[in-house]
C-alpha cells in the first residue's frame, strides 16, 4: 500500500511539473500562430504593392515613350518585338534601339520613414539593361536608402517608382552592405535565397562548377574548413571573415547569374584586384550592375 501511495505521489508531482511545460507549449504555439498570421498578412500587402508597382510601370513608360500602335501584320510584329537569349522581350520601332527598362523613377523624393529629412530630391532615372550605374556620395547621404526604395522596403515620399522584372534571383539580386548569411551547408549559403530540395540533390556537375568558382575566388581553404560543400558547419561568428562573407555573396551572384545586381559597398572588405576580378566576372555573365 505504501508503495502505491509513493508511486501516486510521484506521478502527481510529475503531473504538476508537466503543467508548467504545457503552459509554455501553449504560449509558444500562440506566438507561432501569431507569426504565421502576420506573415500571411504581409504577403497579401506585398502582393497588392507588387500589383500597384507593375501598373505604375506601364503607366510611367507610356508617359515617357507614348503609347505605341500595336503592329498589325506578322512582319511588323517581328520587327517590333525583340527577344534575346534570356527570354527578355523588349519594344523597339524599326530603326530604334530596343529599350529594356527594369526600373523607372519619376520625380522621386526619398525621406527615411517617419522623418522629413530629404535624402533624394526629385530624381528621374531609368535603369536599363547593360547600362551599368555607379552611385557615389558621402557616408549617410542616402545611397543605401535609394536601394531600399528600389527594393520596395521603403516607399518614396513623392513621385513614382515602377519595375518590370519577374520575382526571383534570376532577375535581380541585392547584395547589402552587411552580408546576410543563412543556416545549412556551404552549398545552401551559395544557392540562397533558394532552398535545398532534399528530393532533388545537386548534380555532380553543379558541385564541380561551384568548386571551380570557389577556387577562382581564392576561397580554397573554406570548403575544407566547412567539412565539404554539403556539410553543415553550424556557422559560428568566427568561422568566416568579413571578406569571406562578401566573397560568398559573390558566389551567390555567380551561381544565379541574375540580369541585374545591386551592390551596396559589397566589396569593402576586399582588395582592389579581387574587386576588379569580381566585376569582370559579372560582366562576363552579362549582369548589369
Ligand atoms: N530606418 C531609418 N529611419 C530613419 N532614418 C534612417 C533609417 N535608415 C537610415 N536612416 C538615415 O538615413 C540617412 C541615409 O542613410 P543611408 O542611405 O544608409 O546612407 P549611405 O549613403 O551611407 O548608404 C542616414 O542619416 C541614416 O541615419
Ligand atoms: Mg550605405
Amino acid at each position: 500500500n505504501s508503495f502505491l501511495c509513493m508511486s501516486l505521489m510521484f506521478s502527481f508531482s510529475q503531473l504538476v511539473d508537466l503543467t508548467s511545460s504545457v503552459v509554455e507549449l501553449s504560449g509558444v504555439t500562440h506566438r507561432v500562430s501569431q507569426l504565421i498570421e502576420k506573415l500571411n498578412e504581409l504577403q497579401v500587402e506585398w502582393d497588392l504593392q507588387e500589383l500597384q508597382v507593375s501598373s505604375s510601370f506601364s503607366n510611367l513608360t507610356k508617359k515617357r515613350y507614348g503609347s505605341r500602335k500595336f503592329p498589325t501584320s506578322e512582319e511588323e510584329r517581328r520587327e517590333i518585338l525583340h527577344e534575346n537569349g534570356n527570354g527578355e522581350i523588349s519594344l523597339a520601332l524599326r530603326d530604334e534601339q530596343p529599350i529594356n527598362i527594369a526600373f523607372i523613377f519619376n520625380n522621386v523624393t526619398i525621406t527615411p520613414p517617419e522623418s522629413d529629412r530629404i535624402l533624394v530630391k526629385e530624381l528621374t532615372l531609368e535603369i536599363t539593361r547593360q547600362n551599368h550605374l555607379l552611385v557615389m556620395g558621402p557616408s549617410s547621404s542616402g545611397k543605401s536608402s535609394l536601394l531600399r526604395v528600389i527594393r520596395g522596403l521603403w516607399t518614396s515620399k513623392e513621385g513614382s517608382v515602377g519595375h518590370n522584372l519577374p520575382p526571383g534571383p534570376k532577375a535581380v539580386i541585392f547584395l547589402p552592405q552587411k552580408p546576410i548569411m543563412t543556416n545549412g551547408s556551404l552549398y545552401e549559403q551559395i544557392i540562397y535565397p533558394l532552398r535545398l530540395d532534399k528530393n532533388n540533390p545537386p548534380s555532380e556537375e553543379t558541385l564541380q562548377e561551384i568548386l571551380k568558382t570557389i577556387d577562382e575566388l581564392l576561397l580554397h581553404g573554406l570548403v575544407e574548413r566547412c567539412g565539404g560543400l554539403l556539410n553543415d558547419p553550424h556557422w559560428r561568428d568566427d568561422i568566416l571573415s568579413p571578406g569571406e562573407m562578401q566573397r560568398i555573396c559573390f558566389l551567390r551572384l555567380f551561381y544565379h547569374k541574375p540580369q541585374y545586381a545591386f551592390l551596396d559597398e559589397s566589396t569593402s572588405g576586399l582588395s582592389l584586384e579581387v574587386e576588379e576580378y569580381l566585376y569582370s566576372v559579372c560582366l562576363k555573365y552579362g549582369i548589369t550592375l
